[in-house]
């Protein structure tokens, strides 16, 4: 997911530059690493849908979906089949800490490359593997080429992106994977007739991306920032001439330098986050992480297949339908890239609260109602729960899912963004992996209720979304402390200690003078 993106959604400065080649293939580059990501979320449910690959590797999940009508909740309970899923999240995000080192220390491009590397080893060894084994080991990989390139590639776009288009590439970034969520999908239910090897070409496709990106970082220029960051000062700036179109960049090579230069003064950002004033910033960006994944919007994305077969639909409709939600997915990921700095991020988000609310209201009470332990759903009722997730799942496309990523990515101030960012990165990537490894469980324990449950959730983000979440559209990224943070009725008092310190000693002395 995008790291350290330094949005900017305020008055940009506005430097000379064109959008040239050279911006264009970095953007098709950070595609590749969008879109491998999002492959991999999407790719997961599918083959876990398909019965050869669970005769394959899940032979006792395969023999118990044979009896399904002996359980219909619980025919995919399974820890490994959701370690399967889940194991990726745990190595990216190990990968995401180990990722901001090295983009810092040699920049982004080698992180990118570095990402690629893994993910085309993961890429091999899920699709020969022979044994369960080796294929979560090769989902650890894949997951390491996920940490790495969602640490680097958005970085390495805002960076080198012109300023006035660098607020809407952050959102591209997750229109990019929701595309490739949505390619998952559909190559998944293009071979899913394949006997018996269609799941290996589902699993092998997601090293199209990782080839690209891999090929293609060769081509692409380091970032100037990074150059300028690490002392390379005469090479960042041919770099950000060449990619500008122009010979006068003194004023951005300028902005840059003193950039760099205040945030080297900040030798220890993660010290600096500790502290009391870094404290807003902190908790709106994990908190926005965890709110997100416990919409139980993974549920759906990794396991929308599964769960559409366990409300009674074939494996051929249950990969249809998934189609149908992942496009529904990329679609409305628009209306947040138009609506974003139009209406608001708040309204964005409260409004999707009470859509998602009732979605997932309407879906627990079906299956509560109708399908029990044992028997399948009516026709119509099915039908109701598929228009159900698409509805669920467009609003958290234009709220919660890009904004969970924007919003961290634009409160923290310039010393700590990245420190502050990474923290982000990986309450995703924990809340994910609890999400991919519980929810099938959870299905078999809780039943319907656990739609209720993240209902529940989705009640209480709302009353953070409503008390507690500043608005920040339209305030400049460097100006988020004095208009936004001083400004808030709750979170203002985390800036008042210097002033406070200050007044209880004059009090203390006052006495001694009179
Ligand atoms: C989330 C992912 C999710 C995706 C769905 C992202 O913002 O971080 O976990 O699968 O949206 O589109």
């Amino acid at each position: 997911m995008p790291a350290v993106v330094i949005a900017n959604t305020g008055d940009v400065p506005e430097f000379e530059g064109k959008i040239t080649f050279n911006v264009i293939v970095c953007v098709l580059i950070a595609a590749c690493g969008g879109l491998m990501f999002g492959y991999d979320i999407g790719v997961s449910g599918g083959v876990t849908a398909m019965d050869d690959f669970l005769k394959k590797f899940f032979y006792e999940v395969w023999e118990r979906k044979q009896h399904a009508h002996e359980n219909n909740y619980c025919k995919y309970d399974n820890q490994k089949l959701q370690l399967f899923t889940s194991s990726l999240y745990v190595a990216a995000l190990i990968a995401s800490f180990i990722a901001s080192k090295t983009c810092s220390k040699y920049g982004r491009k080698p992180t990118m490359q570095l990402a690629s590397i893994f993910f085309i080893i993961g890429v091999a060894l899920t699709t020969f593997a022979v044994n369960i084994e080796m294929l979560i080991f090769g989902r650890l990989h894949l997951g390491l080429g996920v940490g790495f390139a969602n640490q680097a590639v958005p970085l390495f776009l805002s960076e080198l992106a012109p300023a006035k288009i660098r607020g809407a590439l952050n959102i591209s970034f997750q229109l990019f994977i929701t595309i490739g969520i949505l390619i998952a999908n559909v190559v998944n239910y293009a071979v899913g007739k394949i006997h018996p090897y269609g799941f290996r070409i589902s699993l092998g496709i997601a090293g199209v991306p990782a080839l690209m990106l891999c090929l293609g970082s060769l081509a692409i220029h380091e970032t100037p920032t990074s150059l300028i960051e690490r002392k390379k000062v005469e090479e960042g700036r041919a770099v950000l001439k060449k990619i500008r179109g122009v010979d006068n960049v003194d004023r951005e090579y300028d902005s840059i330098v003193h950039a760099c230069e205040v945030a080297s003064q900040i030798t220890q950002p993660y010290h600096k986050l500790m502290k009391r004033e870094s404290r807003p910033p902190l908790v709106i960006a994990i908190v926005m992480q965890v709110f997100q994944q416990f919409t139980g919007i993974n549920a759906i994305m990794f396991y929308a297949p599964v769960l559409f077969q366990t409300v009674g639909f074939g494996s051929d409709a249950a990969l249809l339908s998934s189609v149908i939600t992942g496009l529904v997915n990329v679609l409305s990921t628009f209306v947040s890239v138009v609506l974003v700095d139009r209406v608001g991020r708040r309204a964005l988000l409260l409004e999707a609260c009470v859509q998602m609310f009732i979605t997932q209201c309407i879906i627990g009470g079906i299956l509560m109602k109708d399908l029990k332990i044992t028997g399948n759903l009516p026709s119509g009722d099915a039908l109701v729960v598929v228009i159900m997730v698409c509805v669920f799942v467009a609003g958290f496309a234009w709220s919660w899912g890009p904004l969970g990523w924007l919003i961290p990515s634009e409160t923290f101030p310039l010393e700590t963004r990245t420190a502050g960012f990474s923290f982000a990165v990986s309450s995703n990537m924990l809340c994910t992996f609890v999400i991919a490894q519980a929810f099938l469980s959870m299905l078999c324990h809780l039943r319907s209720g656990i739609f209720f449950f993240f209902a529940a959730w989705i009640v209480v983000m709302g009353l953070f979304a409503l008390f507690l979440l500043p608005e920040t559209k339209g305030v400049p990224v460097d100006e988020m402390v004095d208009r936004v943070w001083k400004q808030h009725w709750f979170w203002k008092r985390f800036f008042n200690d210097e002033q406070a310190v200050e007044k209880r000693e004059t009090e203390m002395i006052r006495p001694h003078l009179i």
